[in-house]
């Protein structure tokens, strides 16, 4: 467990639902603090007073399937409130004497839950209705009420949808309250954490700031911190907090590897170094990275060719800067999850990534990871608490390897320069209409084919641009986003009428799977 953030909380007992990160995000925007643990790595003596209450996850599994999941029956007599959701009310219920079994109709979606009985998880919730709409995923239920249990709600085909043992603070419920789809889902969270574990408010991103400065400062003490600044939003929070805690012992790294978007290099620059007055090393290696791709077109070499000059150039200016301890990382709590994740299956690689996170293991320095904690939206609420813009914090991601895997085959210089015009005039239409922060991730890419044009009376023979643009989650999956035509006219007249070198735009409506978000 790394349950390290010494602040009361609710621990999440992960069994492998999808909505196991909702359920935390849920509760850290009601102002709580929320952990997940994986079922196979929580132990009981790691359950201290810090943790008033306990969430078990929904899962894929079946509750008789025994060897496939731990949970020590030793945890439900430690007094700490447990409220189930689908898979967690199946267990709950099994372990306290009910009966689980596959239901002859098997829930997935929405459905009506009517009211038995009040409760305090309920409160509220209902409202004035007898009935509320709520989102199963389920194919078991629980068929035999558990011992000294209450039944609160019911739907058509769960006759026990929502159960209690007010005595020992026990709730199950087997729809997913942490979605939206469920109406008004989020109360069962908050009467779950507020009137039922009675935990008070501890978490948000001011609260956030100051500790995670304070905890730097203790940390760092008098020694130098290195951070590979991207200007994404990740590094830059990162840049901005140790900048606030440790000021001039603070070293950004900022390589402008040729292959950023237009104008980057200047904005990067303006804000990082003159407006936020931070340590930062500007190191112009365009030259090297486009002599290093020249003649390589396969996806991978590029990869590992840019991510691995990268980490080169980034150790040397390390070097030059004496005595430094620590290397600054943006990780997330999703990383960090995902990265001890029991659930995630040994998945093929798809791409090799190039993250200015993931830097540089030989160089043997202590990590200082700040927001390892923090889901992005936190994050980003941090950023805005550190005077960070509007416009870096609510920025699109962007790869490590950058405009290389945006041009698929060959790179040349041309090309770069065509490409990063395109790019410039899509997210700038993108901005001008209002679908920037509508869409997750938008990108014009410059395809590898020629096709013949006529401009004026005069032929033209030139290249093809691609746009993409999505909308996403979490980047794992994704949908393109549904602009009307004339819009995509706009921008479609607008390249071909301002850069030489395109003169036919095609909008990529593909969605991840089975394409993926980037072209290599
Ligand atoms: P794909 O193309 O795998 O992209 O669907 C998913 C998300 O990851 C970003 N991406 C990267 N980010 N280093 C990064 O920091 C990389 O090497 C990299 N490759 C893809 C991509 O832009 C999308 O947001």
């Amino acid at each position: 467990m790394s349950l390290d953030q010494n602040l009361d909380k609710i621990l999440i007992v992960d069994f492998g639902s999808q909505f196991t990160q909702l359920i935390a995000r849920r509760i850290r925007e009601l102002g709580i603090f929320s952990e997940i643990v994986s079922h196979k790595k929580i132990r009981v003596k790691d359950i201290n007073q810090s943790i008033k209450g306990i969430i078990l996850s929904g899962g894929p599994l079946n509750v008789y399937q025994i060897s496939k999941y731990t949970f020590n029956k030793k945890i439900l007599d430690l007094n700490i409130p447990i409220l189930g959701i689908c898979f967690g009310h199946q267990i709950l219920s099994k372990l306290n004497g009910g009966r689980v079994k596959q239901s002859k109709h098997r829930e997935f979606g929405l459905a009506n839950i009517y009211r038995k009985n009040n409760s305090l998880l309920t409160n509220n919730f209902f409202t004035n209705k007898k009935f509320k709409r709520v989102w199963m995923s389920h194919a078991d239920q629980v068929s035999k009420l558990p011992k000294n249990f209450k039944v609160i709600a019911s739907s058509d085909n769960s006759k026990f949808a929502i159960i209690e043992n007010k005595i020992r603070k026990f709730y199950g419920v087997q729809f997913h309250p942490e979605v939206t789809h469920t109406k008004n889902g989020k109360k069962i969270i908050s009467n779950f954490i507020f009137l039922i574990c009675k935990i008070k408010k501890n978490w948000s991103p001011k609260d956030q700031k100051i500790k995670l400065i304070n905890n730097i400062k203790k940390q760092v003490g008098s020694s130098k911190v290195i951070c590979a600044l991207s200007g994404g939003v990740d590094s830059s929070v990162v840049a901005q907090l140790l900048n606030k805690a440790i000021g001039k012992k603070l070293y950004c790294i900022f390589v402008n590897t040729g292959l950023l978007r237009k104008n980057e290099e200047n904005q990067v620059i303006n804000t990082f170094k003159k407006k936020l007055k931070i340590n930062l090393i500007y190191v112009n290696a365009e030259k090297e990275f486009l002599k290093k791709l020249n003649n390589v077109s396969d996806p991978e070499k590029k990869r590992k060719i840019i991510g691995n000059y990268f980490i080169k150039i980034f150790e040397s200016y390390a070097k030059k800067i004496k005595n430094v301890k620590f290397l600054a990382q943006g990780t997330l709590y999703p990383d960090l999850i995902e990265s001890k994740s029991v659930t995630g299956s040994e998945s093929s690689k798809i791409k090799s990534h190039h993250n200015v996170g993931g830097l540089p293991k030989k160089m043997k320095l202590k990590l200082i990871e700040p927001l390892k904690f923090l889901f992005k939206d936190e994050v980003r609420k941090l950023g805005l608490e550190l005077n960070l813009s509007k416009s870096i914090i609510s920025r699109h991601p962007f790869p490590g390897p950058g405009l290389a895997i945006r041009i698929p085959g060959l790179i040349t210089k041309e090309k770069i320069q065509i490409l990063k015009d395109a790019d410039y005039y899509f997210i700038k239409a993108l901005k001008d209409h209002g679908f920037y922060h509508k869409i997750w991730q938008a990108y014009a890419a410059l395809l590898p084919v020629k096709t013949v044009g006529v401009m004026g009376d005069n032929r033209t023979y030139e290249y093809i641009c691609l746009l993409r643009a999505i909308t996403s989650e979490d980047g794992m999956t994704a949908d393109f986003y549904d602009f009307k035509k004339s819009f995509l006219q706009t921008i479609s007249n607008k390249i071909v009428n301002s850069i030489r070198g395109i003169n036919r735009v095609v909008y990529d409506i593909t969605s991840k799977p089975p394409s993926t978000i980037e072209l290599e």
